[in-house]
């Protein structure tokens, strides 16, 4: 596994202090802040526990797994965004099976090489999913009680099902380009296969926070890729910073996978190549008696030397 890095990560610490109920293990965080998705004002949680609400009487239930929903219909553009429940359960499927473990171990080791010692770090999983990351850096970051762990995603299946597995993460179902958290309110922002709003990711971001981004390598699936495009063609690997942001350091991961039939398919359905995928080309891909799978993944962890 590991094709070496490109470059050598720079142990930095800059993220500013934050305050934080004392934490031993890893554990929610009390008196999060949150902002109406409808008039802006802060959300105050109801004395009852059961719900937020803002000054113009705005008011938002705790979902029963924990999840606040964020998204008001007006800012949804369709009945159900976001993956479907699907893709999520394919995405959970295949991620817990551990393909992708090497690389959500190396994204924790870099969020602790780069998280200030005796500090909390607040840190927003955007575009969670179905919380595989969150999870991951819960179990392998060292002294995890001091991360404040926040998720947001779009789909309201994903975040249910996230918030249902992890119940000391706040998860909300939102959308990255209507962020609703205070500004500077988080010290590392993680950003897996997902998309973003550059000023609204800024926007959130402390100065000098961090982001942390994951995406696919010039030969990432490229087996998959074969089979589903006559000509396949790598992925230009270059990662375009949002302004503001200076690069500190980019890992490479990559090495093979050997899924089972199953497995593969539900690699299929978890990636945008589902819709490219007819019926005989899942046959194919399906009816293998084994196929060695290509992962590659660019990590490139930026500071927001913006504000
Ligand atoms: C490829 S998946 C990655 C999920 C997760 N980071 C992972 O790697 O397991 C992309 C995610 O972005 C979410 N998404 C798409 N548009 C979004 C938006 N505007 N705001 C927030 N999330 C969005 C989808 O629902 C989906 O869960
Ligand atoms: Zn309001």
């Amino acid at each position: 596994m590991g094709e070496g890095l490109l470059l050598k990560l720079f142990r930095v610490c800059y993220l500013t202090t934050t305050e934080f109920f004392p934490l031993q293990t890893i554990k929610v965080e009390q008196n999060v802040q949150y902002v109406c998705p409808v008039c802006g004002g802060l959300l105050q949680l109801h004395q009852s526990g059961k719900n937020y609400s803002c000054q113009n009487q705005h008011s938002f239930d705790l979902a029963k797994e924990g999840y606040l929903n964020l998204l008001p219909v007006q800012y949804k553009h369709s009945k159900e965004p976001g993956d479907s429940r699907q893709m999520m359960i394919a995405r959970r499927a295949f991620l817990e099976a551990g393909f992708y473990e090497p690389m959500a171990k190396a994204v924790a080791m870099m969020i602790d090489a780069n998280k200030p010692k005796d500090q909390c770090t607040r840190l927003l999983d955007l575009g969670c999913g179905e919380g595989y990351y969150s999870r991951k850096i819960a179990l392998y970051c060292n002294h995890s009680e001091q991360i404040a762990l926040h998720g947001i995603d779009i789909a309201k299946f994903a975040i249910a099902a996230a918030a249902k597995k992890q119940s000391n993460a706040r998860f909300i179902v939102a959308s990255s380009n209507r962020l609703p958290y205070p500004d500077q309110y988080f010290d590392v922002v993680l950003r897996v296969f997902a998309p973003s709003d550059d000023d609204e990711l800024k926007r959130v971001l402390k100065p000098y926070g961090y982001l942390l981004t994951v995406a696919p390598g010039p030969v990432h699936l490229w087996q998959l890729k074969e089979f589903i495009y006559a000509e396949a063609k790598e992925h230009t690997s270059e990662s375009l910073l949002p302004q503001g942001f200076e690069r500190l350091g980019v890992q490479r991961i990559s090495y093979k996978i050997a899924p089972n039939a199953q497995q593969r398919v539900a690699l299929l359905q978890m990636t945008p190549f589902a819709w490219r995928a007819n019926e005989s080309i899942q046959q194919s891909i399906h009816s293998l008696s084994e196929l060695e799978i290509e992962t590659d993944f660019i990590l490139t962890l930026a500071i927001n030397t913006a504000n």
